[in-house]
């Protein structure tokens, strides 16, 4: 038999990242290259509590559930936004299955074939792959290590008149930066000049290593409420495996996007709503997400202390300020994707940086996670990528 895909799904692009994965998933190689937060600080007996909660609360748990999702975690939720200083209620609050999936919905409600979306350049992989595949054109605004550049970024909304902009501004994936204040209120500023909404994508913000310095979500400081979407997700802050993120935003973006998930799965899993709900309502989340703030940067640590062994000067990189990656480039010329299979070759792996670009790929940058390895493995792989990185440039 043979099936004749629709057309647009000729948009539909394979991961290079995941096919690259799968070289690093050999049983001796330690992987820096996955985003996966660290498994051995999961509160896995707080979150079999939890689901002991649902399954003694009834049998609704096990029914279908609304669209929008479990009233009690939005008001969770809601709560929780009040403290960074974005103000929801429930009904403009819709639970996702991981902000993944708000991606994709945004898109959906969004994007037709021609139109533009404006990224960063690097930016997140997956979300590039949503916009493709709703045929848009995305357009990379030139960015440096505090953000988008303002004066390119209102040349492009002027030129291309984009739909949407989408942007990581704390501790982004893949290069782990943070925007400064200016930049987040330029970026304001020129979307409430040009009405174009910004898609917030936030799943890293609460892995702030130094908790004296503020970074104000953008959505926080949109005075009209109705310039950002604003996306976040339990994945980093609890376990990924949960499958739970959520969206907030004005409310007609927000009804919305629930019709087109509706459409879509009818709702996220009623359980594991129900179960963080729980777990929100009884565990010490704020506990917990500082004890992530320290094993990471514990973790980030030891891998900075590696990488200043280095020669200075051969490769670029910053010391992150929060989330899960360190993103280095090294020399002209270097290959990073030839790099990756010495690497693998000795056991260890990274993700080369070239598929995060929109345009120019520069292929002499690659990723590192610092989250999910033991403190014992990043040792051991960092003895092995340093001797890698040593060895003479693979052009
Ligand atoms: C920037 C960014 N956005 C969104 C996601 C999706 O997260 P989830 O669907 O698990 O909430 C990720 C996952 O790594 C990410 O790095």
């Amino acid at each position: 038999m043979n099936y004749s895909f629709a057309p647009h799904t000729k948009n539909y692009e394979s991961s290079a990242v995941r096919d690259i994965l799968k070289v690093t998933q050999q049983e001796h190689v330690i992987s820096f290259a996955g985003g996966l937060p660290a498994e051995d600080i999961f509160p896995i007996e707080d979150v079999k509590i939890a689901y002991e909660k649902v399954f003694a609360s009834g049998n609704s748990s096990l029914q279908y559930g609304l669209t929008e999702g479990f009233v009690p975690l939005r008001e969770a939720i809601q709560f929780r936004m009040e403290q960074k200083e974005i103000s929801s209620t429930p009904d403009n609050i819709l639970l996702t299955t991981g902000s993944q999936q708000v991606i994709d919905l945004f898109s959906r409600i969004m994007l037709s074939p021609g139109d533009v979306v404006l990224t960063e350049d690097p930016t997140y992989l997956a979300a590039l792959q949503v916009f493709q595949s709703y045929g848009a054109v995305i357009a990379a605004v030139r960015s440096d290590e505090h953000g988008m550049d303002p004066e390119d970024l209102q040349q492009k909304i002027v030129h291309l008149q984009p739909k949407f902009i989408y942007v990581i501004p704390t501790f982004s994936n893949p290069d782990g930066k943070v925007w400064n204040q200016e930049r987040r209120q330029e970026l304001l500023n020129l979307s409430y000049q040009y009405n174009v909404p910004i898609l917030e994508d936030d799943p890293y913000g609460d892995i702030q290593f130094h908790p004296e310095e503020q970074y104000q979500p953008v959505a926080a400081m949109d005075v009209t409420k109705t310039h950002v979407i604003y996306t976040s997700t339990f994945s980093k802050s609890v376990v990924p495996a949960l499958r739970t993120g959520w969206v907030t935003g004005p409310k007609e973006v927000i009804q919305m996007m629930a019709k087109a998930k509706q459409m879509n799965d009818l709702h996220s899993s009623s359980i594991d709503q129900q179960a963080l709900y729980y777990l929100l309502r009884d565990f010490n989340l704020t506990a917990h997400i500082k004890r992530i703030r320290k094993e990471y940067y514990s973790r980030m640590t030891i891998m900075r202390d590696y990488l200043n062994k280095l020669k200075p000067g051969l490769f670029k990189w910053k010391e992150p300020k929060g989330g899960m990656f360190m993103w280095l480039e090294g020399e002209e010329g270097l290959n990073t994707t030839a790099l990756l299979h010495k690497a693998v070759e000795k056991g260890v792996a990274f993700v080369p940086g070239a598929p995060f670009y929109v345009h120019e790929p520069k292929h002499n940058t690659f990723r590192l996670n610092f989250s999910h390895s033991s403190p014992e493995k990043l040792k051991l792989g960092m003895d092995r990528l340093v001797e890698v990185l040593l060895t003479p440039a693979v052009v």
